[in-house]
């Protein structure tokens, strides 16, 4: 019997982190955890409170419902993964949006917002055979990880697939406010005091701007395959 493993996998927005996730926790049979769906849920629950806004962004009443704020992902056999719960109600879809976007780095730079969330997916992973996708995952949440994949690609093409993916959800944006929204997320996520993104050393950086899914699922699946027959 194969021994389970913990695969971390990190990098820029709209690099295809999540696609890639889903896809090797299906082949493997093991626990998909998308952590970036964490702090949008918590970024949301901040919008639906006036908590922030385009004027406004209360820290202390963010700490202080840190609390009230229960997050759980629930399997959904027919999408084939799980959806975000926030408060038990299902957001999966609220929490994809480009207001989401636009507010979720700076919920993310609140220590005490990753110390509630690292905490909980370090609980999620304590048995292993678990790929969890986000920003941290091997340098802060995993630093033992068994693999660890970092994914990079140019703005231009990040923008261009989320766009193309914002569209079909009949969602009405310019490719110039997706482009926007990926540099600055990349800035804040790249230059925050606590947790910033950054490439662990033992990590594998891929870049897949001329890489489709197929392609880079294999060259994952090889390296995945490398570490679980060690
Ligand atoms: O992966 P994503 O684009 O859905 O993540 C949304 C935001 O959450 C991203 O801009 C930064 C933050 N994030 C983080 O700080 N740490 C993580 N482990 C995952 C996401």
């Amino acid at each position: 019997m194969n021994t389970k493993i913990t695969i971390a996998i990190d990098g820029f927005s709209s690099t295809g982190k999540s696609t890639l996730a889903k896809q090797l926790a299906q082949q493997l049979g093991y626990i998909y955890v998308d952590t970036g769906a964490m702090y949008r849920a918590v970024a949301y629950f901040a919008m639906q409170n006036n908590i922030i806004s385009a004027t406004i962004f209360d820290k202390v009443a963010l700490i202080a419902a840190l609390p009230s704020i229960q997050l759980s992902f629930q399997f959904n056999p027919t999408l084939g993964f799980a959806e975000m719960f926030l408060n038990h109600e299902n957001v999966e879809s609220q929490i994809r949006t480009i207001e989401v976007s636009n507010y979720v780095s700076k919920i993310a730079e609140v220590s005490e917002v990753r110390a509630k969330l690292v905490e909980q997916q370090q609980e999620m992973g304590k048995n292993k055979g678990i790929v969890m996708d986000g920003r941290d995952i091997g340098t802060v949440v995993f630093p033992e990880a068994d693999l660890k994949i970092f994914m990079t690609a140019s703005a231009a093409t990040r923008a261009q697939r989320r766009f193309a993916e914002l569209q079909q959800k009949g969602d009405n944006v310019s490719y110039e406010a997706v482009l926007k929204n990926v540099e600055e997320r990349d800035y804040i996520d790249t230059h925050r005091e606590d947790s910033p993104l950054v490439i662990a050393a033992d990590a594998i950086e891929i870049d897949n701007s001329s890489l489709n899914k197929e392609e880079q699922f294999a060259i994952v699946f090889d390296l995945v395959s490398q570490v679980i027959i060690k």
